[in-house]
């Protein structure tokens, strides 16, 4: 049997960051991941660039249903400190839009540098390893794994959650905290696409791929960014944002010309050019094929008429049509597409300073298998640095 004073359960963003941070405080570490290898999500994030971080994180980046949960961690590892050690390793970045940072070659130079540091540490990461149990003991916990037993003193869940189940991803760390009786919140897939019924589908069919800048907005939540038509429904970064606070059979708001006031607009197009045809206008801020569409699909009856023969009713109906666009999706492409998932593992049940798990001493939950989600941009990955360092510092 083996023993250490810190196993890590998931060699993932926080697990990662984890061992370097305790390892740094001279505890033997040991992470653990039943993966063929380790940062498979970091590997494929952002494009394969990984969106390491962003400037401007605050706390009012995360969902969870405690929103000051967050706060200590983040204030403890900021987007400063992380991009502090990707300069020390050399990596190039830039910011590629809204403060978001991605590596300028590979995301491999991130699960390099984060091997780098736990080798600097002696903190060893192995693969390949599956966990068959875990049992409590007096000091600490017995694990039995494919590579064998090992004993520790502190357990430290970083296994992530549900999304792209093809990546590795598993419920693991829920069930842990189920089988020691902590409450987990339901889950759902979060940063994820829309599905649209079969009849908007056909309505949309060609427009696949074509985008354009919107305002997207549902309970009480608004994005202004992309949306993009896909064959299965609506993506884009103001879908996947907006996606995070929709529930199944809410209806989204879409303000197709989110920097016009259309009605005005369209009056002084009327009083300029009045030969113009809606779909024209239409056509000067999105594309054409999709203001060709949309005027089909919702303006039928005057899509012949030049503006001049619109009345002011007509005027202020499309206007309305096109900036208050309320659509209801059928669902999200699911765990399959998403890149987080909501809900998760208490916060209530952890300590927001240690993350140890209140009624369990020597257990600890961090990274995104708890109920903390952020919105796209780097956020998760702050998410995962900032807990994973945060606990390192308490082990
Ligand atoms: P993470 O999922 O990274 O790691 C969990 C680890 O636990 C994995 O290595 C897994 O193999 C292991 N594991 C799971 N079950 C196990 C078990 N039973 N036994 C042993 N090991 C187990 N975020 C961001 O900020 N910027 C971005 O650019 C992106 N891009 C992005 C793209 C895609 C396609 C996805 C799916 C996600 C993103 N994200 C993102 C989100 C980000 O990847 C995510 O929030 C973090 O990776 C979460 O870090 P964790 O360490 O908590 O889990």
């Amino acid at each position: 049997m083996q023993k250490r004073d810190v196993i890590i359960i998931g060699a993932g963003a926080a697990g990662l960051m984890c061992a370097i941070s305790a390892g740094g405080r001279g505890k033997s570490v040991t992470v653990l991941d039943h993966a063929n290898k380790v940062g498979k999500k970091i590997l494929m994030s952002g494009g394969g660039r990984c969106n390491f971080t962003n400037y401007y994180t605050e706390p009012t980046n995360f969902l969870s249903e405690n929103e000051h949960f967050c706060k200590s961690a983040l204030s403890r590892f900021t987007q400063w400190d992380f991009i502090g050690m990707v300069e020390k390793h050399g990596i190039p970045y830039h910011e590629k839009k809204l403060g978001q940072l991605f590596c300028d070659n590979k995301a491999k130079d991130i699960v390099n540098m984060l091997l780098d540091e736990c080798a600097a540490v002696g903190s060893e990461v192995r693969t390949h390893c599956s966990i068959e149990k875990i049992q409590r003991q007096d000091e600490g916990f017995l694990l039995t794994t494919t590579q064998g037993k090992w004993a520790c003193s502190k357990l430290v869940i970083a296994t992530g959650g549900l999304s792209i189940p093809t990546m590795g991803a598993t419920g693991f760390g829920y069930d842990i905290a189920k089988q020691y009786g902590l409450e987990t919140l339901p889950t759902t897939a979060g940063l994820v696409p829309f599905t649209l019924s079969p009849n908007l589908l056909e309505q949309f069919e060609g427009l696949s791929g074509t985008s354009a800048e919107a305002i997207v907005s549902c309970n009480g939540m608004q994005f202004s960014e992309n949306i993009l038509f896909t064959h299965r429904g609506l993506s884009g970064p103001s879908i996947l944002q907006i996606s995070s606070y929709w529930r199944p059979g809410d209806s989204v708001e879409i303000n197709l010309l989110p920097n016009v006031d259309l009605y005005e607009h369209l009056k002084h197009q009327q009083k300029d050019r009045p030969k113009a045809h809606i779909n024209t206008v239409l056509a000067e801020t999105l594309t054409k094929k999709l203001a060709d569409r949309l005027t089909e699909l919702w303006f039928a009856d005057h899509k012949e008429k030049p503006l001049a023969e619109l009345s002011n009713d007509v005027l202020q109906a499309i206007a309305k049509q096109c900036q208050s666009w309320q659509l209801k999706p059928t669902g999200t492409e699911g765990y399959r597409t998403a890149e987080v998932t909501l809900g998760g593992v208490s916060t209530n049940e952890v300590s927001s300073k240690t993350f140890e798990a209140k009624k369990v001493s020597g257990l600890y939950f961090i990274g995104e298998v708890l109920d903390v989600t952020g919105h796209l941009g780097g956020f998760n990955f702050q998410w995962a640095w900032a807990s994973g360092y945060a606990c390192g510092q308490e082990l």
